[in-house]
């Protein structure tokens, strides 16, 4: 198959067609307009391929993720968060020595400019640490505004590492405690681990169970191709944005509920049904309610059809964490027995509602003791290398041109002032 056929007002128009490394089947129509004056439509883009892109594939129907090849089930298990960075950043498993190399710089990097730090004061206690985290990231650019080739690789180092200190500041600034600075003896994870529960009095021990976990979360999150914060970087970056600006932007678009926000939905809605006597039954015929706005947070998904993998993962591992750690959360169970009953339901199984990643990772965030309000601030310290991987990828792509999509109009037609 090379050509798609397309009438439009009697006549025949013959379309390029392009097949990705999957098998994917997209009709090019980018001569479309030139040579018809159509365009297409797509309201939420459901239905349109923006880029070709080598970093992520996903098949909705069959509940697959691979990171450039490897499986999401596989990864998780078996890498670290800063090999799989490596991986989507550049493309291919980092060799041991240059994976020590990327550790090192990550290392290097993870303290902000002091003058930074007076930020932070100048934000209410009660500032929700997304708004903390974007403005900030979009601030390192005034601190590191050279735009050279050198420097864009000195400064992805720079995002990944000092995103993870301001994640950390900002929940410190919340609880009113003092910033602890990150310690070079501490790998990334559990770097982040203590910038966020150490106290200047007391020695803090990082918990293995705790530093796998966040591992895995953030490994589960550190990719999804064309989402809508992804696609927000892509669209900001191909103005030829810097980085910081273009992942600031990322973060905002992360933040909604319908996305990244999902996780903290999630958690605030089970302990509102907890805390009503846990009548499921009642929950699940609200989302079904076209007429009430409440939906199943953690439900759903544009593209996975069948079963989100990383939520299949994260039931798993919560389930083990919280063995692991001798805890036993009651929202667990109340996640558990909606699902079931969700999943029963014929209004979830005709629209092939399922389960997704934001469903039980709140659930493995509450037994690490991070509060509800952070929840989408893990989601975005995940998801970093996958918008540095496209941010990088687009601005690496010869033929990349401005995002700039048509529109139908449909207001009025022309009158006099
Ligand atoms: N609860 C109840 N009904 C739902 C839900 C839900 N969570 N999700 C979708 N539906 C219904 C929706 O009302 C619609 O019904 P109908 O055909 O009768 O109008 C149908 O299912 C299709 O939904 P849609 O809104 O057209 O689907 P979408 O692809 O535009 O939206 C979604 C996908 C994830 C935004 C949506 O499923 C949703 O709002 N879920 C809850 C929020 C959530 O968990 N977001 C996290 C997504 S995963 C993490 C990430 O990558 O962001």
């Amino acid at each position: 198959m090379t050509t798609a056929k397309l009438m439009l007002d009697g006549r025949e128009y013959e379309l390029p067609v392009v097949v990705g490394s999957e098998g994917e089947v997209a009709v090019d129509i980018r001569r479309l307009r030139a040579e018809t004056h159509a365009v297409t439509l797509d309201s939420g883009f459901a239905n349109s391929g923006s880029c070709t892109s080598a970093i992520t594939f996903i098949d909705g129907e069959k509940g697959i993720l691979r990171y450039r090849g490897y499986p999401i089930e596989e990864i998780a298990t078996e890498a670290s968060f800063t090999e799989v960075a490596y991986l989507l950043i550049y493309g291919e498993r980092p060799s041991a020595e240059q994976l020590d190399e990327f550790n090192r710089k990550l290392t290097y990097h993870s303290l902000i400019h002091e003058d930074m730090k007076n930020f932070f004061s100048g934000f209410p206690a009660t500032a929700h640490p997304m708004a903390i985290l974007s403005a900030m990231v979009a601030s390192l650019s005034s601190y590191y505004p050279r735009s050279a080739i050198d420097n864009v690789e000195l400064n992805i180092i720079r995002l990944l590492s000092k995103a993870r200190t301001i994640a950390a500041f900002s929940y410190k600034k919340s609880m009113g405690q003092p910033f602890m600075y990150p310690q070079n003896d501490l790998t990334y994870t559990e770097n982040f681990l203590h910038m966020m529960f150490a106290v200047p009095a007391e020695n803090y021990h990082i918990s293995p169970v705790m530093e796998r976990a966040l591992n895995l979360l953030l490994i589960l999150h550190a990719d999804h191709e064309q989402n809508c914060s992804t696609s927000t970087v892509r669209m900001v970056g191909s103005s030829e944005a810097n980085l910081f600006a273009s992942i600031s932007a990322g973060i905002n678009a992360l933040w909604g509920p319908l996305h990244g926000g999902a996780n903290q939905k999630v958690i605030e809605m089970l302990t509102r049904i907890r805390d009503d006597g846990g009548d499921y039954d009642k929950y699940v015929e609200k989302a079904k309610d076209k007429d009430d706005e409440f939906r199943l947070m953690g439900f759903g998904h544009r593209v996975y059809k069948n079963f989100d993998p990383r939520a299949k993962i994260l039931k798993a591992a919560a389930d083990e964490v919280l063995a692991e750690m001798g805890k036993n959360d009651p929202l667990l169970d109340i996640a558990k027995n909606l699902e079931r009953i969700a999943l029963e339901d014929e209004y979830f199984v005709e629209r092939r509602l399922y389960p997704n990643v934001d469903f039980y990772s709140g659930i493995l965030y509450r037994a690490m003791g991070i509060p509800t309000n952070m929840f989408t601030v893990m989601f975005a310290l995940g998801r970093l290398p996958g918008w540095i991987a496209h941010w990088r990828e687009m601005r690496n792509d010869p033929k990349g041109r401005i995002y700039r999509p048509r529109q139908i109009y449909t207001g009025s037609t022309l009158r006099h002032w």
